[in-house]
Order: structure tokens, then sequence, then C-alpha cells
């Protein structure tokens, strides 16, 4: 496939020169969600599907792109004079950003590049296509231009700094960081207060990650993430008028339950206490799939889906009914909806003998009340970004 896409390069660019070839996964959160922008925990991997990107230098200050997913619209050409979203640009604004986080930073692009990209997770399905294009661009930017003390922590902080100030979206950490971190057959438990992390073997057994795309589209800017934060920050700047605490990651359920009034609106308070359980959750989770309990992993994922249904209001119809259908099949460990949620994908552990019946049934039940298909991934566990 690296092959084709040299061809592919060549044929819109030109041959010679050094053309170099990178990747990025996309990721999946197996649990610990809207955590990570509440100083929380996550429990996300890397996949092996991603975002392939084949570039080279240029002597001039332009950056043309060419993605195979939008190849309609054909070279779009954008320049190192004027690091500014432009609404025309549509997807580049990604390439570009980082381009803009990485000079912000102390690290100027000093001259043009090539860019053309691939990728093959599917778009706006909240696998992360749009972190996987800031981390591959990242990778691409410190090779091509030799910026080698830049960590892949920070590639991962850098693509944050231009989806939050370039591309307006105030997504927390756990995309970039796992995008840029990940490990075959690992996943990573992050502590979203202080970025320490461990990677814990992802031992299944005889089960398997299934991923189901609800085919909702959904774009973080334009969907009530930000809304959703904003309601967090409001409920922890109540919470601290009597408490001394940094964000809602450092409280117990018990805390938690003691101090809840201080929120003064109630639909607050259940924001709060999704992002104090979910924490929670995710600590007990890591505990028990490390002591090899995967069933008791399972009932934490289901009961993080319910905690995202009704006190965090993230799910919708599609997603509920993409659960709700894989709960009521047999050798279904855990079910829940992975990402941001309002739309994108569901994640479930199903044992390797149930996998057909799973995709068969739950596909069939999905149509039937939404009207359209889902799309089904048995998905493997890959490496962070990387040159290839
Ligand atoms: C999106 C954001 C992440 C995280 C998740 C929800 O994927 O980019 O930072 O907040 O939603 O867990």
């Amino acid at each position: 496939m690296v092959n084709e896409l040299v061809q592919d390069f060549i044929k819109q660019f030109g041959d010679g020169g050094d053309i170099r070839k990178y990747f990025a996964p996309g990721r999946v959160n197996l649990i610990g969600e809207h955590t990570d922008y509440n100083g929380g925990h996550v429990f996300p991997c890397a996949l092996t599907i991603g975002t392939y990107a084949i570039a080279r230098k240029r002597n001039d200050r332009k950056m043309r792109f060419f993605s195979k997913n939008f190849s309609h619209l054909g070279i779009v050409e954008r320049t190192l004079d004027h690091l500014i979203n432009e609404k025309k640009g549509g997807w580049t604004n990604y390439p570009v950003g980082v381009a803009w986080a990485f000079t912000e930073k102390g690290y100027p692009i000093e001259s043009g590049f090539d860019m053309l990209l691939f990728g093959n997770i599917p778009n706006g399905s909240g696998l992360s296509s749009s972190a996987s294009v800031e981390v591959v661009t990242g990778v691409m930017l410190r090779d091509l231009f030799g910026f080698d003390q830049v960590t892949m922590q920070d590639i991962a902080l850098f693509g944050q700094y231009s989806e939050n100030n370039f591309n307006g979206v105030n997504c927390g950490i756990m995309d970039q960081f796992s995008i840029a971190m990940g490990k075959k057959d690992h996943a990573i438990f992050l502590d979203c207060s202080d970025l320490s992390y461990t990677y814990a073997p992802l031992v299944l057994k005889d089960a398997k990650i299934v991923i189901a795309s609800s085919n909702k589209k959904r774009g973080l800017g334009d969907s009530k993430y930000n809304e959703r934060r904003a309601e967090c920050e409001e409920a922890l700047r109540e919470l601290q008028t009597k408490l001394d605490i940094k964000s809602l990651g450092d409280l117990t359920e018990e805390e938690f339950e003691a101090n809840r009034t201080l929120i003064k609106s109630e639909v607050r308070q259940r924001r709060a206490k999704h992002a104090v359980y979910e924490n929670q959750r995710t600590l007990k989770a890591v505990e028990v799939l490390t002591a090899g309990n995967l069933e008791e992993f399972g009932k934490l994922m289901n009961a993080s889906h319910v905690s995202l249904r009704d006190d965090y209001e993230v799910t919708g119809k599609e997603l509920d009914t993409l659960v709700e259908a894989a709960w009521e099949q047999e050798g279904v460990i855990g079910s829940r909806m992975t990402g941001a949620g309002f739309g994108g994908c569901t994640v479930s552990i199903v044992r390797n003998d149930a996998v057909d019946s799973f995709i068969n049934n739950v596909g069939k039940k999905y149509l039937e009340k939404i009207g359209y298909a889902a799309d089904f991934y048995v998905v493997e566990i890959g490496d962070g970004g990387r040159v290839l």
C-alpha cells in the first residue's frame, strides 16, 4: 500500500528528491470518557488503521496538500507566510494548524513541502481521524526539518494545541497522546492531570475488540463538546468555593456526594457526577483487567455507557441502539460508546465465537430502528505514530 501511495505522490507532485513516508494510527478508548479535560484518567489504545503521509521538502514557502480521501479537491495550496485558519482550506487546516503550532512553540518551519495523505479510518467516526492527521504531520515536520529535540509527547501536545487554538475545538489530550504514544497489544493508562502513564498489556484471551460505526457523522466543532467542557468547568468553580481541588478528577465518589449541592444546577451536578464516577471507574477497570478479570472490566464498560447516556447526555439514539443491542447478545463482555459521542462509534469486547452473530444481529437491529446500516470493524491494537 505504501509503495502505491508513493506512486500517487509522484503522479501529483512529480518525481525526484527525498520522498519520505509516515504513519499515525487512529485510536479507540476502552474506558475513561470525557475525563481527560477534567484532570482524570483514560485508557485508550492505538489501532493498526490510521493515516499515511508521503512528503518531500520544497525550496519555496508553499505547502501543497493532496488527500486521497478528498481527491475531488485536487491539490490544495497554502503558504507558510499566512499560517491562519482559512475556511476554504477545509481539511488542510489540520496539517497547517500543526505547522503553525510548531512555529508558535519555537520550531519555525524553514521551507514548504508537498504532502499526500491517505487515511483508512472512517472520517468523523469518532476514531480520531483528525488527531491522526495532526500526529502524522508532527512526525513528518520533526523528521523533514530535523527537530530532534521534539519528543513524541511534544508532538501530541502540539497537535492538541493546534486543535484548541487553530481549529477551535477545546479537546483534551487523550487522542493525540494515545496516537503518538501507542504500543502494539497494549492500552495506555494515562493520568491526564500530569501526563504520567503506564502501558497495560491487553490480554483478551478468547475475545476481540469490535468497533461499530453508527455512520452518524459528527464534527467535534459543531457538537456539544465545548458546551460539556464549559459545564464541567463551571461545576468545578462551584465546588472550589469550599473544596481545595484542582480538577474533578481529584474527587472520590464519596467526596463528590458530600459536596454536590455546592453545584447550583441539577444538570451541572450530573455532568460533574459523570466526570468523577467515570474517573473512579477507569481506575477500577485497569485494576480488574490487570488482575485478569475481563468480566468485571466489561461491567465497568457498560456502566460507563449508562453514565454517558443518562448523566453526561452525549450518546443519542444511534449509539444507544448499538450498545443496547450489543448488551442483548450472547458472548458480549462489555459495550459502550467511545470518543466524544453524539454519533461516531461504539466499542465492544466480544468472545471470538460470538463475533459473527454479534455483527449480524446488532447490524440488523440497528438497520431496523435507525433506517441505515452500521459498519463493523474487528480491530487490532498497534503502535503509535512513526517514520516508515
Ligand atoms: C474527544 C476529545 C478527547 C476526549 C474525548 C472524550 O475524542 O478529542 O480529548 O475528551 O472526546 O473522552
